[in-house]
């Protein structure tokens, strides 16, 4: 056992239970917060929920959850975060729609690094601003997991892509400190805890989605034309997944907008519409991963279905390339 894993065991209790967990770590919340007041920024993600659920169950209104809309998120996760978390939870959750703000800034950007880079850059932005509309707030939270730490000691990973995390604020935006209630936990845990906190299993379960979104699926410059296409697209090929069973195979399945244009026909006229491409994953780690086996028939109608519902699209393309050599996501 290295020394990280010996710290996690000490912290966590050989036999620690999700239960015992929250007890634990809503007093210890308790004893680092007092009557200050902490801001956290939410992505509708597995770790930031239950972040936010864990905090305001300590802290209830002393907590502030942000949700930024850049712009790239999936069809309809605004709403879904909104009607969980304000409605089922009540927590004080504002969410701020920038996706104009998003685009125009990254209007005419198309190098994949530099697309991650504008939306890291802004989204900090973006949440500063807030922050500062907000007054004095003395703790920033955030839902790193134990992964995150490991994996920024070792850093192999940054070196591919720069990964932008929408826990991975700068440290100097004027917070006392950092309140991290997941820190210790891996990704398996973290849903076991946001079972046992009542969070839908929807949400508990939801496959991982990068910090910079949809924009690392849409190839070229990012346009709303595009990133609608690609979000409708995208919504039948998880909901046909989800439909058929397949859902649990696969543990990132999504689509890309190729923003590659081919020659089609529809209603006996020639079109000229984007390529979809559908991706199913199965990983343990992220670090490798393998193609998960869909039935031949459950693709070719889902193809269909793509092509002939989503305005603007009229070819489907199957990615069956494993990771190494290409990566999960196609940016
Ligand atoms: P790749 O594409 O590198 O992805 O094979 C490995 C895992 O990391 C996720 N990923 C990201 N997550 N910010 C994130 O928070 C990012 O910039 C980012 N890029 C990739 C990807 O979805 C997969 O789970």
């Amino acid at each position: 056992m290295n020394q990280a894993e010996k710290e996690r065991v000490a912290k966590l209790g050989k036999n620690w239970t999700p239960k015992g967990y929250i007890k634990k770590e809503i007093e210890a919340i308790r004893r680092q917060v007092g009557d200050k007041k902490v801001l956290l920024a939410m992505s509708g993600g597995v770790d930031s929920s239950v972040c936010a659920v864990l905090l305001h169950k300590a802290i209830g209104d002393q907590l502030t959850c942000v949700f930024v809309d850049h712009g790239c998120m999936r069809k309809n996760e605004a709403k879904e975060v909104k009607k969980v978390f304000k409605g089922k939870f009540g927590i004080n959750l504002i969410q701020i729609d920038a996706e104009e703000r998003f685009l125009a800034k990254a209007k005419g950007i198309t190098d994949p690094e530099l697309k991650r880079k504008c939306i890291g850059g802004e989204f900090v932005r973006v949440f500063e601003e807030e922050a500062k509309k907000l007054g004095k707030i003395e703790f920033l939270g955030q839902g790193t997991i134990y992964p995150d730490i490991v994996e920024s000691g070792v850093g192999g990973h940054k070196a591919v892509k720069a990964h932008h995390n929408v826990g991975g604020l700068p440290k100097d935006i004027g917070f006392e400190g950092l309140v991290e209630p997941v820190k210790y936990l891996y990704k398996d845990e973290v849903r076991k805890v946001g079972r046992a906190l009542g969070i839908p299993v929807e949400m508990v379960e939801r496959q991982p989605f990068p910090g910079p979104g949809l924009a690392v699926r849409c190839l070229g410059e990012l346009t709303k034309e595009k990133l609608d296409i690609l979000r409708d697209a995208d919504a039948i090929f998880r909901e046909e997944m989800a439909k058929a069973k397949l859902d649990k195979k696969a543990q990132q399945f999504f689509a890309i907008m190729t923003n590659v244009k081919s020659v089609g026909v529809k209603n006996g006229a020639r079109t000229f519409g984007y390529v979809i491409a559908i991706r199913a994953v199965s990983t343990s780690q992220f670090v490798k991963a393998g193609i998960v086996e869909l039935p031949f028939k459950f693709v070719v109608s889902v193809a269909e279905k793509i092509a002939t519902k989503v305005k603007g699209v009229n070819r489907v393309v199957w990615d069956i390339t494993p990771k190494p050599p290409a990566t999960i996501e196609w940016e």
